[in-house]
């Protein structure tokens, strides 16, 4: 079976104000005590997963939180156990990506992850003017940013950059600012998400006292829209995702969108397996001390993976295989879908070819709508 990896890193340096993202401030002086606990534990999950002896490996993703905070020997280990426990890896060379934060990173790190075979790498940016980078709780600056990338560059010629957009006091030169940076680096492949506002971080707390001074809707989606303007060279595969070409769209995130086998590791992961959806325990205590953590151990039923199948490939530009589906359901996608579509279309939020349904960039702006016409 092709399965993609996810190893999931549940520490960070700080905990940034917009993140709800499973991860853990730690300090200095206890983190090498949890780092071990969780490695070790993490060994045991890989080494006793059933699903992954019948897995040829495809795609390989460290997140987080923050991968690049662990000793780089870790990651090592966590990879040697992958391989061993599995039944290799695909034909084609797999993708090995590492998220990480520049305030975690050095040249020792990066030649190690280089030398243990992982062919990406992850920056988070998230916004080159350092005022922006206080405002959000960033544990970097510019400066350090700018330094780890000319060493990555040196090691990896596959590099992605997160950045956000509509941040509190943002102003549309702000981000044209960001974009003209990555014209000007030109990072393989860069991701530009539009901040939300999650429940219970600092910033749901300062928005609900209205302390924070967020874009309105009409600027968000200038800000969006400038992106293709600006980075007119990158090709745009998904709706917040850019490759500078095709060989560099993330393999990984694409088996995600396209509804394939991928199994989880570590605190609140994820697994999608022969049909069968379940995720890890998100209470650490829970994961480093009991044997049984999976959770939500569900079948899905045609009807689930209809829906799935059309939520995840309309996020892509290309859209959704009509063929594919066809084969996958034993009817064409017209069949079940054809009122929606017909109206979605002639409201220029859809459109189709011979292969794809797919997006507008009209419905690229409206995607939950679009989207919630698909529930059965
Ligand atoms: C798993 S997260 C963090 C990876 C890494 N620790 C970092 O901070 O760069 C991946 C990306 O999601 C984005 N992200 C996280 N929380 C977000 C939010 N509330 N709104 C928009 N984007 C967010 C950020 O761009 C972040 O880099
Ligand atoms: S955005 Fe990244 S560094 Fe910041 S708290 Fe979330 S996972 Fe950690």
């Amino acid at each position: 079976m092709k399965t993609g990896i996810y190893v999931h890193i549940p520490f960070c340096r700080s905990k940034c104000f917009y993140c709800d993202f499973l991860s853990f401030a730690c300090k200095k002086k206890n983190s090498a005590q949890d780092f071990d606990l969780y490695l070790k534990k993490l060994l045991g999950e890989i080494n006793n997963c059933a699903e992954l002896k019948k897995s040829y490996i495809e795609t390989i993703f460290f997140g987080g939180g923050t991968p690049s905070i662990l000793p780089h020997e870790f990651i090592y280990k966590i990879l040697d156990a992958i391989y061993k426990n599995s039944l290799g890896t695909t034909k084609k060379n797999p993708e090995i990506t590492i998220e990480s934060n520049p305030e975690s990173l050095n040249q020792e790190k990066i030649c190690a992850y280089k030398s243990y075979g992982i062919n990406r790498i992850s920056i988070g940016l998230q916004a080159i003017q350092d005022k922006f980078l206080k405002k959000i709780g960033r544990a970097h600056n510019f400066k350090t940013f700018e330094r780890v990338y000319d060493i990555a560059k040196k090691f990896f010629n596959n590099i992605n950059i997160d950045l956000i957009f509509a941040l509190p006091d943002q102003n549309l030169s702000d981000w044209e600012e960001n974009l003209r940076y990555i014209k000007k680096i030109q990072p393989e492949h860069f991701s530009a998400y539009s901040l939300i506002i999650e429940k219970d971080t600092k910033f749901y707390f300062a928005n609900q006292k209205n302390k924070l001074n967020l874009p309105d809707e009409n600027l968000e989606r200038q800000m969006y829209h400038t992106i293709k303007k600006i980075l007119c060279d990158y090709k745009q595969y998904e709706i917040s995702n850019w490759a500078r070409e095709k060989k560099f769209e993330c393999r990984h995130n694409k088996i995600y969108w396209q509804l394939k086998n991928y199994l989880g590791f570590g605190l609140g992961a994820h697994s999608f397996f022969n049909n069968m959806r379940w995720h890890n325990t998100n209470n650490l205590k829970k994961y480093l001390t009991q044997n049984n953590f999976r959770e939500e151990i569900i079948k899905s039923t045609r009807q689930s993976l209809i829906e799935e199948f059309i939520f995840l490939g309309l996020r892509l530009n290309q859209g959704v295989n009509k063929n594919k589906f066809k084969k996958k359901f034993g009817c064409e996608i017209n069949n079940i879908y054809h009122n929606q579509i017909s109206l979605l279309t002639k409201q220029k939020l859809l459109a189709e070819n011979k292969n794809f349904i797919f997006l507008t960039n009209y419905g690229r702006d409206l995607a939950n709508h679009v989207m919630s016409n698909f529930i059965l």
